[in-house]
Order: C-alpha cells, then sequence, then structure tokens
C-alpha cells in the first residue's frame, strides 16, 4: 500500500476505548486512513490518554474530561474493573463527547465519525448531530456473530442446556465470556454494544476475509450494513508507539541468542489477572517443560503481588539461563523472532493476530469476553495451537507445540495462513479492495 498521503481533504473524527487492546488498532486504523487522504481528529478520555502524542503530528488530539480519571489515578485495569470502567464512561462521557463534537463541526465539516464499538453511546450522539458513524470492532467477526447471539442465548435459558445456534462453544465457553457470571452489567455492555453496531452505517474489522470467511458472510446478513475486513492493521503501521506501558527490549537481546524455534512466548496481554496459585502452576509448568522461556509477568497482573514475589521458591535458579522474565515487551517483535517457537497466550484479538501473521503456533489460556471465542478458533478451526484448562498439565502443552511433530504441522499450517494474510494485502487482496471500498463509502457521505 502507498504510505503517501493522497489529498481528499475529509475530516474524520475517531474515537478510541481507553484501553491498550483498543488503542493500539485505533491509532493504526488512523494512520490507514491519513495515508488515503483523510485529516485526522482523535478525541479521547482524559483516563488512558493515547500515549507518544508527539509521535503523530499530522493528527490533532482532544482530550474530554471522562469523570472516571478523577477517582482512578491508577491507569491499569483488569477485566472486573475494565467492565465497570466501561460502563461508567458510556454515561459520564455524553454530554462532553456531544459538546466537543458539536464545536468541531461547526469549525469544520467532518465525513464520519468512527468510534470503539464498546462506546455504543456514542451512536445516539452521532444521530443528534446528524453525522454518520462507523464502528471499529477491535475483535474478531467470528465473535461478533457469538456476540449478537448471546442475548437470545440467554433468553431461552440456554445455559442449562446444549447451545444449538452455537454449536463450536460449550456452555462452559459461553459462562467464561462473562468471566463465570452475569453481574457487572456484562451482558447489558455486550447487548448495547450490538443494538447500537446495528444502527450504524458500517463496521470495520481489524481482520481479513480469508481467515472468517464463514463468519464474514453471515454477518453480511444478519448486520444490515457494510463489513470492512481491513486487517490486519498492524501489517500497515506497528503498535510499539501507542504502548501505553514501557517495552524492554532486552527480551530481544536475549532472544538473540537462542536456537531458531527453540522459546516459547508467555503473555496474556493488558487486562488480565490471574491468582497467585494460577501464577505458581504457571511458573512450574514451564519449569517442568524444560523449554526455554520468554514471560511478560505485567506488574500487578498477578492478585495480591506487585510482580514476582509469588514465584515459586528455587524457580529462578531451577530455570536458570533457559528463562527470561520481563514487564512489558515490544510483542510483535518478539513474534516475528526467529527463536520464538509458540506463544502462550489469553487469545486476546491483538496477540492472536499477531501470532498468525508471523506463523507461531499457540498454547490458549483464555480468559475472559472474547479470548474464549479466539481460542476455540485457534484450536478447533484454524487448528494452530492447544488449548490449556485450569488444573492441566502445562509442562506437556508445551512440548507438544514446540517439540513434537504434532507442533511443527500447527506450525505450517499456521505459516499458511500467513501466506494468506500477505496476499490479502496484495494490490488486488481482499483487505486491499476493502479499504478502498472503505474509502468510497466514506467519501459517498
Ligand atoms: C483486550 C481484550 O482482552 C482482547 O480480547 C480484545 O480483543 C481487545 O482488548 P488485551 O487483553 O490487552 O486486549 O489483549 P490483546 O488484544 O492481545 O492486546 C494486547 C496488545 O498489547 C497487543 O497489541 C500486544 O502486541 C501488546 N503487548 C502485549 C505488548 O506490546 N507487549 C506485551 O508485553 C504484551
Amino acid at each position: 500500500m502507498s504510505t503517501q498521503p493522497s489529498s481528499n481533504n475529509r475530516r474524520l473524527v475517531l474515537f478510541p476505548l481507553p484501553l491498550q487492546g483498543h488503542i493500539n488498532p485505533m491509532l493504526q486504523l488512523a494512520n490507514i486512513l491519513h495515508t488515503k487522504g483523510f485529516k485526522i481528529t482523535i478525541i479521547h478520555t482524559q483516563f488512558n490518554p493515547p500515549p507518544n502524542q508527539s509521535n503523530y503530528p499530522q493528527f490533532t488530539f482532544i482530550s474530554i474530561s471522562d469523570g472516571f480519571s478523577i477517582s482512578n489515578k491508577d491507569s491499569t485495569l483488569n477485566l472486573d474493573t475494565s467492565n465497570y470502567a466501561i460502563n461508567f464512561m458510556n454515561k459520564s462521557c455524553i454530554h462532553p463527547f456531544k459538546g466537543c463534537l458539536a464545536s468541531l463541526l461547526e469549525e469544520e465539516p467532518v465525513a464520519c465519525l468512527i468510534s470503539d464499538s464498546l462506546w455504543h453511546f456514542t451512536q445516539s450522539v452521532a444521530d443528534a448531530l446528524n453525522l454518520p458513524r462507523i464502528v471499529l470492532r477491535t475483535s474478531s467477526m467470528s465473535c461478533m456473530l457469538v456476540y449478537a447471539t448471546l442475548p437470545l442465548v440467554g433468553e431461552k435459558g440456554y445455559f442449562k442446556t446444549t447451545i444449538q445456534e452455537l454449536p463450536l462453544m460449550t456452555k462452559k465457553d459461553i459462562l467464561k465470556i462473562y468471566s463465570g457470571g452475569f453481574e457487572e452489567g456484562k451482558l447489558e455492555l455486550i447487548s448495547s454494544m450490538i443494538k447500537e453496531a446495528k444502527a450504524a452505517s458500517g463496521i470495520i474489522y481489524n481482520t481479513f476475509k480469508e481467515l472468517e470467511e464463514p463468519a464474514f458472510l453471515a454477518i453480511s446478513q444478519d448486520f444490515c450494513i457494510p463489513s470492512f475486513p481491513i486487517g490486519p492493521f498492524h501489517k500497515y503501521f506497528p503498535a510499539s508507539s501507542s504502548s501505553l506501558l514501557e517495552q524492554d527490549r532486552s527480551s530481544i537481546s536475549w532472544l538473540d541468542l537462542q536456537p531458531v524455534n527453540s522459546v516459547v512466548y508467555v503473555s496474556f496481554g493488558s487486562i488480565a489477572q490471574i491468582d497467585e496459585a494460577e501464577f505458581a502452576n504457571m511458573a512450574s509448568g514451564l519449569a517442568s517443560s524444560k523449554q526455554r522461556f520468554l514471560w511478560v509477568v505485567r506488574p500487578g497482573s498477578v492478585l495480591g503481588s506487585k510482580w514476582l514475589e509469588s514465584l515459586p521458591k528455587g524457580f529462578i535458579d531451577e530455570v536458570g539461563e533457559r528463562g527470561c522474565i520481563v514487564k512489558w515487551a515490544p510483542q510483535q517483535e518478539v513474534l516475528a523472532h526467529q527463536a520464538i517457537g509458540g506463544f502462550w497466550t489469553h487469545c486476546g484479538w491483538n496477540s492472536t493476530l499477531e501470532s498468525i501473521c508471523e506463523g507461531v503456533p499457540m498454547i490458549c489460556s483464555p480468559c475472559s469476553y472474547d479470548q474464549p471465542i479466539n481460542a476455540k478458533y485457534v484450536t478447533d478451526v484454524w487448528r494452530i495451537g492447544v488449548m490449556v484448562e485450569k488444573g492441566m498439565e502445562i509442562g506437556r502443552a508445551i512440548k507438544r507445540v514446540i517439540v513434537e511433530k504434532e507442533g511443527d504441522e500447527m506450525r505450517q499450517r499456521c505459516k499458511s495462513l500467513q501466506k494468506k494474510v500477505n496476499l490479502s494485502l496484495e494490490k488486488d487482496g481482499s483487505a486491499t479492495q476493502a479499504l478502498e471500498n472503505l474509502v468510497e463509502y466514506i467519501l459517498s457521505f
């Protein structure tokens, strides 16, 4: 794709959700659309503002008050607090966002608003201001389909029985989407997201058609608005400069010393949390696998610990030179490194896509939300990974992927998906075509 901006000169207003897994794709999308000649304004909350804004002189950033940052100085969220924060800000941001957008519209025409699908309140604001809204869905199309079916599943009481509408998903998977419960407004958040996405003018997906062809066809029928699978976004622009945490580059120099395909990379993304027992279990799995590992332990990700205090005694001495632990890594560079043989992941959508794009097979430990769905596709549909459930022998799962023939076969299948990604981004590829369609669509407003 050309990186030279063409000049259509229309302005777009983008509004990212203030979580790492959502800021990265929105800023990448902003860059992609800027190369297509659009002028970009990014409205953001005071809470978790996009970092390193000076790296983006081509964009205008505007901060709005969110009522959340005042009482929550800590920028790190976990699965439960992030759900609370999103629900809270979907109410507290209505007036500041509407005021900000209205004054922008007084200054200059805006072609459309592009907001994260979880900012469901923005649909009625856009309607009130007579502005088209396009949704950015940062997860997969398959997840969107499952989410669209969940309210129905809940209504029919299918949680007690089998789930006819979702043959791939077990009752256990569905309960995991809600972290085991329906409290804290999770169902309400998902339902509002779906309802307001269907009311939008279109949906942009960070995925590519060949990866999710059946979901693409089903979505085209179920949602009466155009879908634009233009991803993977990070293949156009890497996410490093939108990282909220500092990336420890010593992980790359450590990888440089390791043999090809020998290291399992371990990371559970930016909001997943585990308890001390699970953490100890991970450590003993890594020790018993006898394989090399690069482990991202995000400070605060182990409940009740600041960082590594709850590692089993003797673990560091036992693993010695074959292990490297960091607080945060340059993940895309890590996955592209020849030493990486597998990725033990929570299956956040960005991580899943980043792994596919480098042909790296996965060991899946999904926590919540879209992750159980992504993990199911990795293991059962694309067959490029193994699932590890609580209480399972982790060392064995690691060996299956890193040293056994089965792992090689998964790697081969993953490499063939990697080839499909690259083809989709070529001049006549599906992602390139979807992007052209998106640009034309926006220019038609
Ligand atoms: C969340 C949800 O969990 C995820 O399922 C949803 O699709 C998006 O929002 P998160 O849990 O943070 O995101 O996971 P993921 O989607 O994988 O995003 C993490 C991002 O942080 C990736 O782009 C990854 O490259 C980056 N990262 C992660 C780093 O840069 N360094 C690290 O050490 C770990």
